[in-house]
This record gives C-alpha cells, sequence and structure tokens, in this order.
C-alpha cells in the first residue's frame, strides 16, 4: 500500500514539477555529455549498505598524526549522538577563529566536532580559550550550547608531553578574566596549517553517519538537521552520492540570512551573491542558481532540487555537501596557505562519478562580508607549496589510480 503510494506520489510529483519547472524538463533533453546535470536512474546495486558504527562512544587519545601531536576529543560534547540521530558540522580553526562558534552552535543546534589547531608557542592560550568558551562564554545558551554538543580536538606542533600537560590544565573557572585576555590572535609564524588533517580528524570523530565538513565561517541555514534527516527518511540511500548547500556571501552591512525566504530577500536587492563570485565565481555557483532562487522559498521541507555531476561546467567546482564518514578523505600533504586544498578529493568524487544532489532550501552564508580580490594565502617561508606537491606527486598517483581519462581536472 505505502510502496504503491510512493510510486504515484512520486509520478505526481514529477509531472508537477515538469509543469511548474520546464527548466527540469530542459535537463532531459541534453545530451549527457553535453550537460553537468543528469537526472540519474535508481539502479539497485547502488544501494547503500552503511555500516552503522553501534559505538556512539569516542576515546579521547593522544597520538601522533603525521608531522604533529593530536589529542582527540580533549573536550567533549555531552550529548552522545547515534549514527542516524542527527548530522554533524565537522569544521576546524584556530584559536582566532572561535568567536564563529558562538553563530554557528545557535544556528546548528547539534552536534559538532571541532578540530582546533595550536602552534607549539599559542598551545596553552589555546585551551584556555577553549575552556573559556565552555564555561564563560558570552550567554548561558551559547555556553550550553557549546558544552551539550561540541566535542574538540587539538592539532599541534608542540611534543606529545606538552599536549598532554597542556589539556590536564585545570580548565578556566574564574570567568571575570575578560574576553580580551583569551581572544588568541593569530600566529603569524606559523607556516604549515594542517587544514587536511584537521578536516579528516573531525570527520573520524564524529558519531553520526552524515557528516557536514565545512569551514568555520560559514553559517548553515537554520533547521537543517531537522529537515536532512525528514528528506533522508523518505529515499533510498545510494551509494556515490552528497548533498550540496549552496554558499553565499552577503554584504558586510546585512546580517546573514538564516532560512531562504530572507536570503531571497537579500539576492533580489543584489545584497547576497553566489560564494566568491567577484574572485572565482565558477568553483561555487550552482547550475541554474536563479531558477534554485524561485523554489521552496517559503517552504521547510527539503528536497533535491537537481542532481549533477562535477563535468562540464561544473569542472572547477568546489562544492560543500553533507556526505557520510565513508567518503574520500582529504589529502594530508597539503596545507592551507598553498591553496588547492581539496581538490583532490574532489577529483576523486569526479573520477567514481558521484552524484551531487543539490538540496532546495538549505545553503551556507559566508560571515558578511563580500569578497572582491582574493585574500592572499601566502605566508613568509611557508613550507606547503602544493601546487609543485600536485604536480610532482600527488597528479601521478592519482592518474594511476584511477586511469588518465576520467574527463575530471586537477585544477592547481
Ligand atoms: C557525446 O559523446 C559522443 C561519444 O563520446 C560524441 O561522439 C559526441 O560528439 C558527444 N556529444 C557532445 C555534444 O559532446
Ligand atoms: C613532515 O615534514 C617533512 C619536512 O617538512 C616533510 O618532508 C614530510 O613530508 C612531512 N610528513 C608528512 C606526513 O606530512
Ligand atoms: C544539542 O543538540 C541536540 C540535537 O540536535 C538539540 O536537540 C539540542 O537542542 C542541542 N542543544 C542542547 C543545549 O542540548
Ligand atoms: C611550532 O611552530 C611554531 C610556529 O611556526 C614555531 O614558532 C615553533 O618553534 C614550532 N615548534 C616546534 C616544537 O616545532
Ligand atoms: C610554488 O611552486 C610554483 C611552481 O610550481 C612556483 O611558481 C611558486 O613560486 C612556488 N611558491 C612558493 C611559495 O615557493
Ligand atoms: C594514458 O594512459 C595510456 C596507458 O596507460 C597511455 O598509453 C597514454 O599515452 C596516456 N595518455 C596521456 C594523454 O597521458
Amino acid at each position: 500500500m505505502i510502496a504503491k503510494c510512493k510510486w504515484f506520489c512520486g509520478f505526481l510529483a514529477l509531472v508537477m514539477l515538469l509543469v511548474c519547472f520546464p527548466s527540469v524538463l530542459r535537463t532531459f533533453q541534453v545530451p549527457e555529455n553535453s550537460s553537468s546535470i543528469s537526472i540519474v536512474k535508481d539502479t539497485n546495486d547502488n544501494v547503500d549498505q552503511f555500516d552503522c558504527d553501534p559505538s556512539i562512544i569516542r576515546e579521547s587519545l593522544v597520538k601522533l598524526r603525521g608531522n604533529f601531536s593530536l589529542s582527540t576529543g580533549f573536550r567533549k560534547a555531552e550529548k552522545k549522538f547515534r549514527c542516524v540521530e542527527s548530522v554533524t558540522f565537522c569544521t576546524h580553526g584556530d584559536a582566532s577563529y572561535l568567536e564563529n562558534l558562538a553563530v554557528l552552535v545557535m544556528r546548528w543546534r547539534g552536534p559538532v566536532s571541532l578540530s582546533v589547531f595550536a602552534s607549539q608557542p599559542f598551545l596553552k592560550k589555546t585551551v584556555s580559550a577553549i575552556d573559556w568558551w565552555r564555561n564563560c562564554a558570552a550567554t548561558e545558551e551559547i555556553r550550553n550550547e557549546i558544552r551539550a554538543n561540541v566535542t574538540f580536538h587539538l592539532i599541534t606542533n608542540a611534543s606529545l608531553d606538552e599536549l598532554r600537560s597542556a589539556i590536564e590544565e585545570k580548565a578556566i573557572n574564574d570567568c571575570l578574566i575578560n574576553s580580551e585576555a583569551v581572544a588568541v590572535k593569530k600566529d603569524e609564524t606559523v607556516t604549515f596549517y594542517p587544514i587536511n588533517i584537521a578536516r579528516n580528524v573531525a570527520t573520524e570523530e564524529a558519531t553520526t553517519k552524515y557528516i557536514l565538513n565545512a569551514d568555520i565561517e560559514l553559517f548553515p541555514s537554520v533547521g537543517f538537521i531537522r529537515q536532512f534527516l525528514n528528506l533522508i527518511s523518505h529515499r533510498r540511500n545510494r551509494r556515490h552520492e552528497v548533498f550540496v548547500l549552496p554558499i553565499f556571501e552577503v554584504a558586510a552591512s546585512v546580517p546573514a540570512p538564516s532560512v531562504k525566504k530572507e536570503l531571497i530577500d537579500l539576492y533580489l536587492r543584489r545584497k547576497a551573491v553566489s560564494f566568491h563570485k567577484f574572485i572565482c565565481e565558477w568553483c561555487h555557483r550552482i547550475p541554474e542558481l536563479d531558477v534554485w532562487m524561485l523554489v521552496s522559498g517559503a517552504s521547510a521541507v527539503m528536497e533535491v532540487f537537481s542532481v549533477v555531476k562535477r563535468r562540464g561546467s561544473q569542472r572547477f567546482w568546489e562544492p560543500i555537501y553533507v556526505a557520510t564518514r565513508r567518503e574520500p578523505v582529504y589529502d594530508e600533504r597539503l596545507g592551507w596557505s598553498g591553496g588547492s586544498d581539496k581538490m583532490m578529493q574532489m577529483f576523486e568524487l569526479c573520477a567514481e562519478d558521484y552524484n551531487f544532489n543539490i538540496l532546495s532550501n538549505a545553503f551556507l552564508v559566508h560571515k558578511p562580508g563580500i569578497k572582491r580580490r582574493m585574500p592572499d594565502k601566502r605566508i613568509a617561508g611557508a613550507s606547503d607549496n602544493n601546487s609543485i606537491l600536485v604536480k610532482a606527486l600527488i597528479r601521478e598517483e592519482l592518474l594511476r589510480k584511477y586511469g588518465n581519462d576520467t574527463g575530471c581536472e586537477i585544477v592547481v
């Protein structure tokens, strides 16, 4: 009975979709290889068999990772989350980015797995700053949210012993210390920020099946977790698919929109634009953005707007998406200042022919301010020349693994 309704309702929805949005019809007509958009058939051998890890406890460990010392879960969320109970926001930053956490947790309202990097001279200050956010942050609601839902990991170039002694120090309980005392500045002398170790650790330490690996300055639309879980519960899970949240930036003079209706309003007033529109538009713009803006404006029901491949016009695309914890990982040899740090992972998703399902009403918005010039990431004496590493080594490895006729780009 229910199965019958599913087919019928699905058919009905499709008819309505075609009637209401002729652009969808267009996508049926374009030859497959000339378009980045295609409607994908549901085949049985593509069904997801994700093994849910029954353990919702992750042990806290201090260990080496590459050239760094790592402490996983050194400050743990009080709540535990089972596999399909929620979605984990996985992110990273040094202590100077922690202020974004206040905005992030109030929007996300669910598990956050956060890797914090601290250079050895900044290690103790960083631990204090984290404890300040957990115990002393501006409002009780923010503190509660951080303690209940955020798990912190620490990555440093200090020795394992130094790391152990720093995290065992007694947490700040004197909140009279004003926030500036713990507002840690960036260590400008860091020559290698291990961005991909930070991303992978945050992912590995999540306990939910689905994760969103994003920058800490990208704020999610409100209500995401509930809407996404609802979408997932009505879908057959397939392998090799991820769920994309379009990214926007807004003028510094307006608050970051929290739901799509507000985003549309800003977009029409030209106060919101696709992320990095003036720097690298095709790195982030979704196909048919103007059509996307017309759908689900007031709806709290999340749907898949379109299914896109990272090919054709989207071949330089660096989307941010919800995925399971099992997709290709980030290459830990690449550092932040070298740029293109996600490109290898994006290449793998392309080579494995992933579907990028664009969500209808969810989005990410960068901390307000529209960038007009490429931010200068270079650091004097930086040791991460990603471009050399990729050209000399990584490109070869990927071609050996996937062959040289994937039609996927490695951009450096
Ligand atoms: C599509 O691919 C076929 C075979 O690879 C090729 O002959 C054809 O020209 C392609 N069409 C377009 C529009 O690129
Ligand atoms: C560790 O650092 C050395 C020297 O900078 C570098 O050659 C090596 O590749 C690094 N190892 C890893 C796993 O990143
Ligand atoms: C923590 O996350 C859960 C699950 O998403 C949510 O219900 C709760 O409101 C969040 N905050 C607190 C303080 O528990
Ligand atoms: C760690 O990195 C910082 C910043 O570059 C540097 O000042 C410090 O000497 C390094 N410490 C160790 C133990 O490598
Ligand atoms: C990195 O390597 C490229 C060549 O692949 C070179 O043009 C660039 O100057 C190098 N950058 C640094 C910081 O060494
Ligand atoms: C692709 O790989 C094949 C076999 O490994 C090789 O013969 C061919 O020259 C390669 N083509 C390019 C463009 O590298």
